[in-house]
């Protein structure tokens, strides 16, 4: 499904140089869960960014179904970003002067009409039990709250993968069991990919493979 080879990644600050992918090597399978721990500020956001083809790297290689992904290409990547990935941001980045249904909705990239797209996003908010938030205005959720919409919205035009960073940060751990057994439900229903980049050990067991970024490289966790 994915794979990708030696990437490498470096940010410039003046005169000095921080490598923060060097030379990473991951192949993820289609279905398949992967899980990415590593402490904070070793490039695990920056690895998600690169894989979903929001960040271009430096140097290395990125194959989806074996096909060389060209970052020249924007025209093409935008549009295979948007028929073949989600994303569950680590801040939820949801559209604060829309409500919570307006936000799944303007998600949806197929051309359907407004009420199909409504009906959709509905729901989309009764799988987390949501229905009641429809029209909460985004500033008055709770963090655990726009974390579950964030995910339904990664969710909502049924991606082949799905990135998900940091996907239960903001939750206690009754929520974040909630939220992972709903996320891999849905993702076992469609036969999606998800690749998850956590912190928290419980959240890192789900992974079918496992893995911790250290120092700008990746490494099976034991
Ligand atoms: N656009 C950028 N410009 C400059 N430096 C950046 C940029 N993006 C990330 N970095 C730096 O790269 C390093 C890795 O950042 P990244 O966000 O990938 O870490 P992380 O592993 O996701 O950390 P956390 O667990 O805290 O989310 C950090 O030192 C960060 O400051
Ligand atoms: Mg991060």
């Amino acid at each position: 499904m994915l794979r990708c080879e030696s990437l490498k990644k470096e940010f410039y600050y003046g005169n000095s140089i921080q490598s923060v992918l060097r030379k990473v090597d991951l192949s993820v399978k289609k279905g398949e869960i992967i899980t990415i721990m590593g402490k904070s500020g070793n490039g695990k956001t920056t690895l998600l960014n690169c894989l979903s083809l929001l960040e271009s790297p430096d140097d290395g290689k990125i194959y989806y179904e074996d096909k060389l992904i060209d970052f020249n290409d924007t025209k093409n990547l935008e549009k295979f970003r948007r028929e073949n990935i989600g994303y569950v941001f680590q801040n939820p980045n949801l559209i604060p002067c829309l409500n919570v249904v307006e936000n799944l909705i303007i998600a949806i990239h197929e051309k359907q009409s407004y009420a199909k797209k409504r009906r959709k996003a509905l729901e989309m908010l009764g799988l987390l039990g949501m229905v009641n938030k429809e029209k909460q205005s985004i500033s008055t959720m709770s963090g655990g709250e726009l974390q579950r919409v964030s995910i339904l919205r990664a969710l909502i035009n049924n991606p082949k993968i799905i990135f998900c960073d940091e996907p239960t940060g903001a939750l206690d751990e009754e929520n974040s069991n909630n939220v992972m057994s709903i996320l891999i439900k849905l993702t076992k229903m469609y036969n999606t990919t998800l690749v998850i980049v956590t912190h928290d050990q419980n959240v890192a067991k789900v992974g079918d493979n496992q893995y911790v970024m250290r120092e700008g490289k990746l490494y099976e966790s034991e």
